[in-house]
């Protein structure tokens, strides 16, 4: 494995729009989805097969995953796998199973929380009943060669609980591994954490389950995304989680602000000598076409240094 290399998973198309009070129509969704790939993006979330009653926004997921399949067809990479773009969507239940085999998406992401009452709101469940529900789903996924992620919600702290010790993560973590997840996203939901806390937590959650099979998934609230990232990066987590322009929430996470930006992101990686495979100026036109689609200013803040600096 490259020491160097860093993948990137950009949620902007799920993470980014769920949170949306207006509709955004099908067609920016997939607008943004190419543009990303014509950014370099690699591993792509597109949508969420969850409840429509309950986060509307994501109802369209089958629509955005059959054009950004059809358009990736004709760009000649039918064999999405190499070279490589891996669409990947939430998945809660068997019914968003379901859809997500219809869609023919190559990464399901089963979700709970290290925070009981965070699950409830979330998917009116507890973990123990959310990990039981998991296990149809990736018996599932893997009958039909999906990688499956696990992600882990409120692990830096719940808008509910508050404090969530470091040790909760990481017990969640070895329940999703034992029934079958590949791949651990370690959410900070409401992005509360600070650098030392990041460093227990995933140190807990590595011990667990082996820290290259971590991700970060760092929202950025209180500033902290960057710094969480550089706590988990020096540890040796080499995924992180990140949202084109910083859009989005959480809507079951009243006033939780987006993932760190990707363009911030990359600007940090590249800067510190890491390969990330994505291209800053594509990244910049993604950001900058959704912002004017959903019609609120650019928000990243070294996209829109980068384009200050060109325009001098
Ligand atoms: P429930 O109401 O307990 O479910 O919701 P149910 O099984 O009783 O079904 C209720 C209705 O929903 C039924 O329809 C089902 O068919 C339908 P009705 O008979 O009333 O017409 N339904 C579905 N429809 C489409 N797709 C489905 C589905 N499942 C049921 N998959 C449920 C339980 C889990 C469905 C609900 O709570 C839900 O959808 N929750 C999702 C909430 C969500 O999407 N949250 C945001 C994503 S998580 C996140 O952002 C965190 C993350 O970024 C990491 C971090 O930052 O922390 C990943
Ligand atoms: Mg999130």
């Amino acid at each position: 494995m490259n020491d160097r290399r860093v993948s990137v998973v950009e949620v902007g198309p799920r993470d980014g729009l769920q949170n949306e009070p207006q509709p955004v129509s099908t067609a920016d969704k997939l607008a943004l989805c190419q543009n990303l790939i014509e950014a370099g993006v690699s591993r792509l979330e597109a949508a969420a097969f969850v409840s429509p009653k309950w986060v509307p926004q994501m109802a369209d997921g089958l629509d955005v995953l059959a054009g950004v399949t059809a358009w990736l067809n004709t760009q000649g990479q039918a064999q999405r796998m190499s070279p490589k773009v891996a669409l990947s969507a939430l998945v809660p239940n068997q019914k968003g199973m379901e859809l997500a085999v219809q869609a023919g998406v190559d990464e399901v992401v089963v979700f709970t929380a290290a925070s009981e009452a965070f699950t409830q709101k979330n998917i009116n469940c507890s973990i123990a009943e959310s990990i039981d529900r998991f296990k149809p789903v990736i018996a599932q996924a893997l009958q039909a060669g999906m990688h499956v992620r696990g992600s882990i919600s409120c692990a830096l702290g719940c808008p509910y609980e508050g404090a969530v010790p470091a040790a909760k993560a990481a017990e969640v973590a070895q329940r999703l591994a034992d029934v079958g997840v590949m791949e651990f996203d370690v959410a900070d939901t409401i992005g509360v954490g600070t650098p030392g806390q990041t460093r227990a937590v995933f140190h807990a959650v590595g011990h667990a389950v082996g820290l290259s099979r971590v991700a970060g998934h760092f929202h950025d609230t209180y500033g902290q995304a960057l710094a969480n990232t550089l706590a988990a990066l020096e540890l040796g987590v080499r995924t992180f989680h990140s949202s084109i322009g910083g859009l989005g929430g959480c809507p079951y996470a009243k006033g939780a602000t987006g993932n760190v930006a990707t363009e911030d992101l990359v600007y940090m990686l590249e800067g510190m000598g890491y390969e990330t495979g994505l291209n800053m100026a594509g990244l910049i036109h993604a950001g900058q076409t959704i912002a004017q689609a959903l019609g609120r200013p650019y928000a990243s803040r070294a996209g829109r240094a980068l384009l200050a600096y060109r325009t001098r």
